[in-house]
């Protein structure tokens, strides 16, 4: 096991009702103005916006609102929330909604105190300083809840880009199942998709003796095999909603990533899928994911047999292992598409003559990336081509 620390300092707040709390919490952490910002109109259709706004009412805390985050959220409307912020004096940011939702606020928490374009720090330069961020979830998808991470995309060539920093991990984040109970069937698939990468970018690793990291993985692993198929099903069923929750939160909070090396090339893979075409998150990753699994399974194939074996129920076949980690990616493609997702370019909505703008953009020159098989330019051009052609 490598040396490590980890920092998590939200306060999970998990529950049915609790976005009533909301009030309490912002003034616990020391917000006297707010910026409400949300998304598409979700959180105001449900009745939670006004739960808020109620909430903050109760506990004496003037605030301003700025909705319209679209999922892959857009820089342009982070320059508003940026203005927005100076000219009202907020000195907090409450996000109601998803990783979207989540990301453009941390956005506009680094950019107001800066006095540059706030871009700079999604090209590289660290984040020196930002407002606190807190959220109330609605879907559980993208651990942005627990995170330091923050993706936006740039709408001038729809470039997708991140930031991280222990500075943009939220200081609260209320988390109700019940409100993901009004998501649609596609939206908890793609929530699900990314909660399993999240595990998978870690679980494939070189450092070896992280028995307790690979348990901790598996349990979340499970979890998603067993609930996911639940929720779809019965959309209300709460405790299912309510373990995928916090297996969303436990997946990306880096509990389960400590002490090893990471991979995240299929996420930086897919961040070019879904900037190019503009498809969810999830969606892409269910395509990429399989792929880049397939591509690089010889590299330790005990390990995808540890998967296969202990994740997805296959037998292990001593005599030939290959077959048995191969199953258990065909297991876990066909797992996606049961629950609605796309496996391949077609039913994403992709196009295979892409590929080489899609390489040019994820940008390593000759270079390479990833943490558990190093990738060339040339190996990415392959897994997109598997992606591009995946069945079951
Ligand atoms: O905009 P509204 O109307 O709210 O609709 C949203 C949106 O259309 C809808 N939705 C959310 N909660 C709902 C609901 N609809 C009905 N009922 C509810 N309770 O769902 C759609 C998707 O929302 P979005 O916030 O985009 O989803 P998600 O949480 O998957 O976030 C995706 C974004 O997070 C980034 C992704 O790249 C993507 O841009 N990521 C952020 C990470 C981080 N900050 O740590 C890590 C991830 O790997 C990921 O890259
Ligand atoms: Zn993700």
């Amino acid at each position: 096991m490598l040396n490590f620390n980890f920092y998590s300092p939200t306060e999970f707040v998990f529950g049915k009702g609790r976005a009533a709390e909301a009030g309490h919490f912002v003034k616990k952490y020391g917000g006297t103005k707010v910026l409400i910002h949300y998304g598409g109109g979700s959180a105001v259709k449900s009745g939670l916006i006004d739960t808020v706004k109620k909430s903050l009412d109760d506990a004496g805390i003037p605030y301003c609102e700025l909705g319209g985050v679209k999922p892959n959220p857009r820089d342009t409307l982070v320059y508003k929330g940026i203005e927005l912020c100076r000219a009202e004096g907020v000195d907090f940011i409450l996000a109601v909604g998803g990783g979207s939702v989540i990301d453009s606020s941390k956005a506009i928490a680094v950019g107001v105190p800066y006095d540059g374009d706030f871009w700079d720090m999604y090209s590289g330069k660290p984040v020196e300083k930002a407002l606190p961020v807190a959220t109330v979830l609605t879907i559980a998808a993208a651990g942005s809840e627990g995170s330091g991470d923050s993706v936006i995309t740039k709408e001038d060539g729809m470039l997708k880009r991140g930031t991280g920093s222990d500075l943009l991990r939220p200081r609260f984040s209320i988390m109700d199942p019940s409100l993901t109970q009004t998501l649609p069937a596609y939206q908890t698939a793609c929530g699900a998709t990314d909660i399993m990468a999240h595990v998978f970018e870690r679980y494939f690793t070189n450092t070896t003796e992280v028995e307790i990291t690979d348990r901790l993985c598996e349990a979340v692993l499970l979890t998603m095999v067993k609930e996911t198929p639940r929720v779809i099903a019965d959309p209300d069923n709460y405790e299912a909603r309510a373990n995928i929750m916090w297996a969303g939160t436990v997946a990306h909070t880096n509990l389960c990533g400590v002490g090893r090396e990471q991979d995240w090339n299929s996420h930086g893979i897919e961040h070019e899928l879904s900037g190019l075409y503009d498809v969810a998150h999830g969606a892409g990753l269910a395509v990429i994911m399989p792929a880049w699994m397939e591509y690089v399974h010889g590299h330790n194939v005990m390990r995808f047999c540890q998967m296969a074996t202990r994740v997805f129920g296959c037998q292990m076949n001593y005599e030939n292992p290959e077959a048995t980690a191969l199953e258990g990616i065909r297991r876990f493609r066909s797992f996606l598409k049961s629950i609605g997702m796309p496996i391949n370019f077609t039913e994403l909505g992709a196009k295979e003559e892409d590929i080489p703008t899609l390489v040019e953009k994820f940008g390593i020159g000759d270079g390479t990336t990833g943490g558990f098989m190093k990738l060339n330019r040339n190996d990415i051009t392959e897994i997109y081509r598997i992606a591009a052609h995946a069945s079951l």
